[in-house]
């Protein structure tokens, strides 16, 4: 049980949850106590995660989503409520990463593919989101941006552009809803420890040790590091929390 938040009786739903922040996440609410959508592209993944909240009690169910599909994401939110009963707590998690590339070589389809997950996704996932919070008049969400939200980094254009759009949506989600009962939030993190940086570490040697120059804490952050500041923002701690995006990097913008 998780000591310092009661998550009773509330529902969360989190994309991306098969693995990496997102698992962090659903595990911090699970612990808290909260009802637990864990969504995900990867069907299998999901299965195997959702056995181990279920066999250690959680209330937890797992739905196959592409956050790309607006159906796929309208059908979800649907079913976590029919499960459930209510939708407390979102954390808009889902993305991907690309092969840094200078701007003049990206192609509009790739530019595209980055915007479709990491930034029309958060946007269908808050849209379903919020057409069910606003009939509770209740509800906190978290979208999960980066650093990368807040500086540019070469060879980064599709990946900062995208974290750079989620910053405005939450902002403007947060003031079209901060009188409702409704509040919309984000984090920052650095550079944290998930299979997502274990790929990029594959995939292009030294990029991640180039980018642990700049990290002023200089070490990897922890994927539970992130989820602290995720339930957090979800919790009634932060009541008067609006519209904001919470840097979790070990210092990294405040350079
Ligand atoms: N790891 C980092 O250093 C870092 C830093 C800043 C921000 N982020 C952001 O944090 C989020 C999670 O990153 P992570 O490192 O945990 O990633 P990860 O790759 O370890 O996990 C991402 C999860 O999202 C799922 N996913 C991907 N595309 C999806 C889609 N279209 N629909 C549904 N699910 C999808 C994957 O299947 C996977 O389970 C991402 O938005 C990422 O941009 C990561």
């Amino acid at each position: 049980m998780n000591p310092t938040y009661d998550f009773s009786g509330r529902t969360a739903f989190v994309t991306g949850a098969a693995r990496g922040m997102g698992l962090a996440a659903a595990t911090g609410f699970a612990e808290a106590g909260a009802n637990v959508a864990l969504v995900d592209r990867d069907p299998d993944e999901l299965e195997t995660v959702v056995a181990r909240f279920t066999e250690a009690g959680h209330k937890a169910i797992g739905i196959t989503c592409d956050v790309t599909e607006e159906s796929q994401v309208k059908q979800a939110v649907e079913r976590a409520v029919a499960e459930f009963g209510s939708l407390d707590m979102a954390f808009n998690n889902a993305g991907i990463q690309a092969d840094a590339t200078e701007l003049a070589d990206i192609s509009l389809d790739d530019f595209d593919h980055m915007q479709s997950i990491n930034l029309r996704g958060i946007f269908a996932c808050m849209k379903y989101e919020l057409i069910q919070m606003r009939e509770q008049e209740s509800g906190a969400i978290v979208n999960n941006s980066s650093l990368g939200g807040f500086v540019g980094v070469p060879g980064r254009a599709t990946y900062h552009a995208a974290k750079h759009g989620v910053h405005g949506l939450t902002k403007t989600a947060g003031l079209d809803y901060a009188a409702r009962g409704i509040r919309v939030n984000a984090v920052a993190p650095g550079i944290i420890d998930t299979p997502m940086v274990a790929d990029m570490k594959n995939a292009e040697e030294g990029v991640i040790e180039d980018m642990m120059r700049d990290v002023p804490i200089k070490r990897l952050g922890r994927a539970e590091e992130v989820a602290a500041a995720v339930l957090w923002l979800c919790s009634d701690a932060s009541s008067f929390v609006v519209g904001h995006v919470i840097a979790v990097d070990g210092g990294y913008v405040a350079r």
